[in-house]
C-alpha cells in the first residue's frame, strides 16, 4: 500500500495503482476523458493533468502510478488554463450541435464542457467533413464527432481481441476505421458493440439505442461507467 494525498486528503491506495482511479473511488473527481475503468490506459486526451509536489511540469494523472508520499492537486489555475485549452483544441474540430445530436444529454464531451466551462470562441471551427457511415448492420459510425481518445480502439483489442478498428489517416486528417476502410462485416467484426458502449460521444452509436435519422433516443440500454458528474453523485 501507498499514502498519496490529493487535494490536501490522505489516502491509503495500492502501491503503483493509477492516480486518477485512486481519486475518483475516493469520490475526488478529476476531469477525464480518454480513460475508461475496463480498458488499458492510452493517456491521450490530457484532461486529467494534475500538479505534483516537487515536480515542475504537470502529469497525467492518468498515467501517474500512485507512491508514498505523493502530493497532487488537481485543481489550480494552472490546470485549469491547461485543461480548457486541451478542450478548445478538441472543440474546435467537432461539429456545434450538441442540442440535436442523438447522444444529448448523454455524451461525455458535453459533461466536460459544462463542468469546465470551455467553449470553441478562441479557434476556428472546421469541419473534419467525413460521410456519416450508415451502411454497417447495428452501428452507426460518424467520425466528424470523434474526440480521437482511442477507446474504440482499445476495447476492439484489447476486451475482445478483435483488433479490426485503428487510427488511420486520410489527406491531413486521422481518424478511427478498418483498414482500407473495409465495412466492418467485411472486416471480421463481431458485433459486440464494445465500441459503442465505450465511446464518450456520439461517433460510433448503436442504431437501436440512438436513431441517425431524426436525432431521437429509444432508449440509454448502456449506463455510463465513467465516474462523470453527469451520472454520478461526484460534485
Ligand atoms: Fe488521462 Fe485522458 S484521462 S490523458
Amino acid at each position: 500500500m501507498a499514502v498519496i494525498t490529493i487535494d490536501g486528503i490522505r489516502l491509503e491506495v495500492p502501491d503503483q495503482k493509477n492516480v486518477l482511479d485512486c481519486a475518483l473511488e475516493a469520490g475526488i473527481y478529476i476531469p477525464h476523458l480518454c480513460h475508461h475503468p475496463d480498458l488499458p490506459e492510452n493517456g491521450s486526451c490530457r484532461m486529467c493533468v494534475v500538479e505534483v509536489e516537487g515536480q515542475d511540469e504537470v502529469v497525467r494523472s492518468c498515467m501517474l502510478k500512485a507512491e508514498d508520499g505523493l502530493n497532487i492537486t488537481t485543481n489550480s489555475e494552472r490546470i485549469s488554463r491547461l485543461r480548457t485549452l486541451a478542450l478548445e483544441l478538441l472543440l474546435g474540430a467537432h461539429p456545434e450541435d450538441c442540442s440535436t445530436c442523438p447522444k444529448y444529454g448523454n455524451c461525455e464531451l458535453q459533461t466536460l464542457i459544462q463542468y469546465i466551462g470551455a467553449n470553441n470562441a478562441r479557434m476556428k471551427n472546421r469541419s473534419r467533413g467525413f460521410k456519416m457511415n450508415e451502411d454497417n448492420p447495428l452501428l452507426i459510425h460518424d467520425m466528424n464527432r470523434c474526440v480521437l481518445c482511442g477507446r474504440c480502439v482499445r476495447a476492439c483489442k484489447r476486451l475482445r481481441g478483435v483488433g479490426i478498428l485503428d487510427y488511420q489517416k486520410k489527406d491531413m486528417e486521422t481518424y478511427i476505421g478498418t483498414l482500407h476502410d473495409k465495412l466492418l462485416k467485411d472486416a471480421d467484426c463481431r458485433f459486440c458493440t464494445a465500441c459503442a458502449e465505450v465511446c464518450p460521444t456520439g461517433t460510433i452509436r448503436d442504431k437501436k439505442v440512438y436513431s441517425a435519422a431524426d436525432g431521437t433516443r429509444e432508449e440509454v440500454l448502456v449506463p455510463c461507467k465513467n465516474a462523470c458528474p453527469a451520472h454520478t453523485d461526484v460534485p
